[in-house]
């Protein structure tokens, strides 16, 4: 079943999201399901559960064909390299931003089948582990770029 997208501002997408108790609950696995349907319709890279109006610790994934689920996701550890990750974001649509990101990450979470497991990932899966951790936090992307300097307007004399 494909699922409606929350957009920005819908208060939702600032709320920290709860952890989940049972993975294997019928209601979790079901929208395990159709956030990975909703997330390859749409071609996404990623999905929160937050976004589709679900406060709950869950997060989809998708790069290079590979799906993550990611119940109760937790970043453990974070280079302090960065590098600028070109993101767009399925409750902004239209909007693209350059994103500054950890180039790797390490990740504790349950997958599906609520199984304890940990990734190291940079690139492409490390900035999606980011922005979708983000969301789960109440972090939209808009945050985590610099806000441009306020410049005087010249005023035109002539
Ligand atoms: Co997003």
């Amino acid at each position: 079943m494909l699922l409606e997208i929350k957009e920005n501002p819908d208060p939702i997408l600032r709320k920290k999201t709860a952890k989940i108790k049972d993975a294997l609950a019928p209601e979790v696995q079901q929208l395990i399901l159709n956030m990975t349907e909703t997330m390859q319709k749409i071609k996404g890279v990623g999905l929160a559960a937050n976004q589709v109006g679900l406060s709950l610790r869950l997060c989809v994934i998708e790069v290079e064909k590979e799906i993550y689920t990611l119940i109760n996701p937790k970043i453990t550890a974070k280079s302090k390299k960065r590098f600028q990750s070109e993101e767009g974001c399925f409750s902004f649509p239209g909007i693209y931003l350059t994103v500054p990101r950890a180039n790797e990450v390490q990740v504790r979470f349950l997958n599906k089948e609520g199984k304890p497991q940990k990734i190291k990932a940079s690139g492409l899966l490390s900035s999606a582990l980011q922005h979708e951790i983000d969301h789960l936090d109440g972090v939209l992307f808009i945050d985590r770029i610099k806000k441009p300097k306020v410049e005087k307007t010249q005023t035109q004399t002539n």
